[in-house]
């Protein structure tokens, strides 16, 4: 099928929907490449980017100029004029470091269609949530993701017969979840946007900031006691763990709306991008959220996260065992747990056959890699070899990586063949090092 690209308002683009270039932020970063299927998430991702306006898709020559649009995939549709509206918020709060009630009864009003959009449907399955700040703040952004998250977990509660939230639930954990890193904005940018470790004067200050955030909330009406909670408390864990705001007393019991938002708020810092971090795939983020279940975390909420992501996002890549790097290509909604999966590149002599083939995660195929061989993923080629090199740079990483004395050679898919020799360089490198020593 022949296609053409056209150009498309962000506002106006749909689930499904092929990009025809690469899209890139204000650095001439690449948040997603070309080829990627569009996810409502995705979509969600590239709106609230206001400085990209439109991006390029691919449609079917026959099609145009109605496009591939499937009404049954629509996903959260994002009133306009929030976006923006939050920014300003948030630039004020920095300047301010106060919160108005005039500006609590605005947002309240503007997260209602969200909240209805939300809980008419059943959630999405979150393909992809990653998010590339655009900001130097990436407060602004991490606040609205950690919205939606919350909102869904808690749809998804009520669809489980979890919990059953009242209509006042749903405004306050979208509130709460809006202002849980408020403080942020008092925490220097210098500190915020460090590219390393922290040291332990400027984690100080870090930590300071759900006082920071208390302080500004503490009295503004129209805001509900368990939203409060949810800015001092967003820090504590089930277990009485974590950290609040010095001189409050410790809760009892963690109420619900605030275990919920801790759980979106780590799971959303993992599967973003970071000065500090790369982002990990959502089966990762899952991997590390569940080893704090029922310590930390609510077993209860994990369950429901766990049900609205797709742990291995289409057009993600894998790093397996032995050198494989594999491309999620599609990924079956019934059975998220076991994406189409090609091999488009290995980086050992003894996976260079497996380049080219097609496989499903979970066939029991004697020489295709298995679940317990994923090592790391990413969501681009240059992010994977980000991990692999930080992960060799550790001690005894490459033992995981590869096995003692493997013989390393770079075999491509042609499509791949100069993003991979460009990225996964290193590896030779250091080999012809070895040789000349
Ligand atoms: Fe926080
Ligand atoms: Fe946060």
């Amino acid at each position: 099928m022949a296609y053409i690209s056209v150009k498309v308002r962000t506002k106006d683009l749909k689930p499904g929907q092929i990009l025809a270039e690469d899209v890139r932020d204000t650095h001439g970063r690449v948040l997603v490449f070309q080829g990627a299927v569009l996810t409502p998430n995705l979509i969600v991702g590239l709106r609230i980017r206001e400085y990209i306006d439109s991006v390029k898709i691919f449609i079917p020559v026959e099609e145009a100029p109605e496009g591939l649009v499937k009404p049954e995939q629509a996903g959260i549709s994002i009133p306009g004029g929030i976006q923006p509206k939050l920014g300003r918020f948030f630039r004020n709060a920095r300047k301010m470091h106060e919160i108005k009630p005039e500006t609590i009864k605005e947002l309240s009003e503007d997260v209602k269609p969200i909240i209805d959009e939300i809980f008419e449907t059943r959630p999405a399955i979150m393909d992809s949530l990653q998010l590339i700040s655009s900001h130097d703040d990436h407060t602004h952004d991490h606040s609205w993701m950690v919205m939606l998250l919350s909102l869904s977990i808690l749809r998804m509660a009520e669809l489980k017969n979890v919990f059953h939230p009242g209509k006042q639930d749903k405004v306050d954990i979208a509130l709460g979840a809006l202002l849980h890193d408020v403080g942020k904005t008092k925490v220097p940018l210098e500190i915020l946007n460090k590219p390393g470790k922290l040291d332990p004067d400027e984690w100080k200050i870090m930590k300071k900031h759900p006082d920071y955030g208390y302080a500004m909330v503490r009295s503004t009406e129209n805001l509900m006691p368990v939203a409060k909670a949810i800015v001092a408390h967003h820090h504590r864990f089930i277990d009485g763990t974590g950290y609040s705001p010095e001189g409050l007393p410790v809760l009892e019991k963690l109420p619900t709306l605030v275990r919920i938002v801790t759980i979106a708020d780590i799971y959303e810092a993992i599967v973003s991008d970071r000065p500090y971090h790369v982002a990990a795939l959502p089966y990762h983020a899952i991997k590390i959220i569940d080893q704090g279940a029922g310590t930390k975390f609510d077993e209860r909420f994990i369950g429901c996260l766990r049900e609205m992501v797709a742990p291995f996002p289409t057009g993600s890549f894998l790093f397996f065992r032995k050198g494989v790097i594999g491309k999620v290509e599609a990924v079956d909604a019934l059975e998220k747990e076991l994406p189409f999966i090609e091999i488009i590149a290995s980086l050992t002599k003894e996976t260079e056959d497996l380049v080219g083939r097609e496989f499903r995660l979970g066939e029991s195929l004697n020489d295709m890699p298995k679940e317990e061989d994923i090592v790391l993923g990413a969501y681009s080629p240059v992010n994977l070899a980000t991990k692999i090199k930080s992960a060799m740079g550790i001690g005894s990483g490459s033992d995981v990586l590869f096995e003692p004395g493997t013989e390393f050679a770079l075999t491509s898919l042609p499509e791949w063949e100069r993003i991979m020799k460009e990225h996964f360089d290193f590896l030779f490198e250091s080999e012809s090092e070895e040789r000349v020593r």
